[in-house]
């Protein structure tokens, strides 16, 4: 999986000895550019070490507790609904739309009861929405909560994604828009206030592990051997830094931290680059369009032109079994760094459940089986090699929709 979208390995080494300036003024500094950028008081920007922490936040600050419930979409990664039963909370998936990837308005209404007090509103791969003015008004009790953990910088109608709901939790995790190995933070409805409690910091032992880890991260995005022989030493020295599996396999929530200095100091030499970076995902994006356009059959999704894709996605007609194979196969013949986002209801497939129940949410179901991505990451350049790619994909799309064709 192609990672650090927005950073390059000489950013990740000049941003190091920012280091020095310690941890507090950095991240005073980066809460004061977040804020700046997203046009909020700074107050409503909160730091964590990852979007999952940021949510578990606003559940507190909306006063969700027991008898209370929270709906979150089937189509989500299972950090996201763990956090939920800690509050005391039940937890119900709504199902997404397949035409838009977030939830189909006049079902979400007829799944909101008496007793929901957040739902949690989806904006996958980057692509902005926001919830209809009726809705909101009819349900005046629930407290719509952006997951924006895709779509850092995406706008909606010119408004920032985050700024115009009841808050919003972003993630700074190594695949994610920005990259900071991990991190997040809250948005904060206008307003709205927390006590400001001092969280545990990340290990230094963590620390260290996230630093290799992202190393051999940014190294695959532009070295592909490299990186792999990077990683393949890192996880050989036991430093790779990944959610554990007690929260994947085992649904554990997840303890908020502090946002770690390293990612505070590499997540500001990005936000000092945003507007170039975005231009050039921009251009990554209108080719990726143009080329799988050229294929009758395959599904590409309308957003805002102003989206922030943390990867483009596309879809197959047909469903899928083993995605991962095909993803393999597909980035072999192309040479393009084909993922499999989501790949299940549930992500990543193998997850916790919570309790989902197999067939509730087809469309979900459908686009996990049918949908691909493409990356969407500043060292790739839109040139000449990537049209040759991209060429390649064509051709190997183009075989598997015969194929499939004349078997049907
Ligand atoms: C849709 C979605 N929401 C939330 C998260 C959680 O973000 P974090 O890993 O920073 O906790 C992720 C991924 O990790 C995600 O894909």
């Amino acid at each position: 999986m192609l990672t650090a979208n927005s950073l390059s390995f000489a950013r990740f080494l000049l941003a190091l000895p920012g280091m020095l300036l310690g941890r507090r003024r950095q991240r005073a500094a980066l809460r004061r550019e977040l804020a700046a950028l997203l046009q909020v008081d700074e107050p409503r920007i909160r730091l964590y070490d990852s979007g999952r922490a940021a949510f578990a936040e606003l559940l507190q600050l909306h006063g969700v507790g027991p008898g209370d419930e929270v709906i979150v979409p089937a189509f989500t990664c299972v950090v996201v609904p763990n956090q939920v039963p800690p509050s005391g909370a039940t937890l119900r998936f709504v199902d997404i739309q397949r035409g838009s990837m977030g939830y189909d308005w006049q079902l979400l209404d007829l799944s909101i009861r008496r007793n929901t007090r957040v739902v949690v509103v989806p904006h996958n791969f980057g692509i902005a929405c926001e919830v209809p003015t009726w809705l909101r008004e009819k349900h005046r009790q629930v407290r719509f909560v952006d997951d924006a953990a895709h779509g850092f910088a995406s706008r909606c109608a010119g408004q920032w994604l985050g700024s115009y709901h009841d808050g919003a939790f972003f993630s700074f995790e190594y695949s994610k828009n920005l990259t900071g190995g991990i991190g997040g933070f809250a948005l904060l409805p206008a307003g709205a206030e927390l006590p400001q409690t001092a969280l545990p910091e990340v290990s230094c032992t963590d620390q260290w592990r996230l630093l290799a880890t992202l190393k051999a991260h940014i190294l695959s995005a532009r070295w592909p051997l490299q990186g792999r022989i990077g990683m393949a030493l890192v996880r050989r020295l036991g430093l790779i830094y990944r959610s554990g599996d007690h929260e994947v396999r085992d649904g554990a929530p997840h303890p908020a931290r502090e946002m770690p200095l390293l990612s505070a100091v590499l997540l500001r030499a990005q936000l000092a680059r945003l507007p170039a970076t975005l231009a050039h995902k921009q251009q990554l994006v209108a080719r990726y369009r143009q080329a799988l356009a050229a294929l009758p059959g395959i599904t590409q999704w309308q957003a805002p032109a102003d989206t922030h894709w943390v990867r483009y996605p596309f879809a197959l007609p047909f469903h899928v079994l083993d995605k991962a194979r095909l993803a393999r196969e597909l980035s072999a013949a192309s040479g393009l760094n084909i993922g499999v986002w989501f790949d299940d209801v549930i992500h990543p497939a193998g997850s916790f459940r919570h309790g989902y129940q197999a067939g509730s949410a087809p469309d979900a179901e459908a686009l996990a089986a049918t949908v691909f991505n493409l990356p969407v990451n500043i060292n790739l350049a839109a040139d000449r090699a990537l049209d040759l790619r991209l060429q390649r994909l064509q051709q190997a799309l183009g075989r598997l929709l015969q194929r499939h064709e004349e078997s049907a």
